[in-house]
């Protein structure tokens, strides 16, 4: 019988994980399909229930369900140190994080090296969690900026165990961004047209990278300063794609192919 896979989130209805995921299905021959399933917090619960009951392969979590989840299937070590999973597997009935080694994977293979670099994450929610913790893996010290500091601060003390990290706010932000090897923006900013970015391209240079999460635009405005003042950069679709990618794998056991699912992501953006 055809394996159903899907994505839960809110809201959902733009996720381009359905088109990745079947691209790749399609060009294995997989008789699968993966669909995206608008889920309110207050359902979750019942949803990864539903979804177990129904035989479901496996389910991605999205915004904003990523750290709630962990609530009611058993984290692995790594989502349960990041505190957000974003994969659930019913075979193992656990959770999984596949954004951090997604991030450390689109940076590397971007060719930006972050062991002992110093980094700039701006932004201190769900998607920062998985991006700071990749770092701290690969040897960065990090700065986490954010709107709210005393976010930045709670996220910092939460991480401190796996690596050099400190919380602080927005204030200041060209010497922040001037102490820094590479910058990653985790918040919304730049999703829409006329946002202006937190970082603008006369704070950068041509020896810095700049790595922005935000997928659509894909040419966010961020990437577009960080182009003009010459900074290597990375975008959304890169992680996107590799976080599809990991877990694919995870609840398959079959490594897909990473090109097939980057483009269809990338056409679809
Ligand atoms: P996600 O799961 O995508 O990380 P989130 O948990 O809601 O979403 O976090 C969004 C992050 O972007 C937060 O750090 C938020 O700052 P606050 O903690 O002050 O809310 C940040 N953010 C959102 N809009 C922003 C804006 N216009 N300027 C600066 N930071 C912003």
């Amino acid at each position: 019988m055809r394996k159903v896979y899907g994505v839960i989130g809110f809201p959902v209805e733009h996720s381009l994980s359905p088109v990745m995921h079947n691209a790749a299905f399609e060009a294995l021959g997989m008789d699968c399909v993966y669909e995206a399933f608008e889920v309110k917090g207050k359902d979750l619960e019942c949803a990864i229930a539903g979804a177990k009951r129904l035989g479901f392969g496996g389910l991605n979590v999205t915004i904003p369900h990523k750290e709630a989840v962990i609530k009611f299937i058993k984290p692995d070590r790594v989502a349960a140190e990041i505190g957000a999973a974003n994969t659930i597997d019913f075979k193992k009935m656990k959770a999984f994080n596949t954004d951090a080694p997604a991030a450390a994977q689109a940076l590397r293979d971007s060719g930006v090296d972050v062991r002992q670099k110093n980094a700039l994450v701006l932004g201190a929610g769900g998607a920062a969690r998985a991006v700071v913790y990749a770092l701290l893996k690969g040897g960065a010290s990090v700065t986490i900026a954010n709107r709210t500091p005393a976010k930045a601060a709670d996220l910092a003390a939460y991480m401190r165990a796996v690596g050099d990290v400190f919380g602080t706010s927005l204030d200041d932000l060209r010497e922040k961004v001037r102490l820094a090897d590479l910058v990653v923006n985790t918040t919304p900013v730049g999703m829409r047209w006329e946002d202006r970015p937190l970082v603008t391209r006369d704070m950068l240079g041509r020896s810095q990278a700049v790595f922005d999460l935000v997928y659509r635009p894909l040419d966010t405005p961020l990437l577009k300063e960080a182009k003009a003042a010459g900074a290597k950069t990375v975008d959304g679709i890169a992680m996107l794609a590799r976080q599809g990618a990991l877990s694919f794998e995870l609840w398959t056991g079959v490594k897909p192919p990473l090109d097939v699912m980057e483009r269809s992501a990338r056409d679809a953006a």
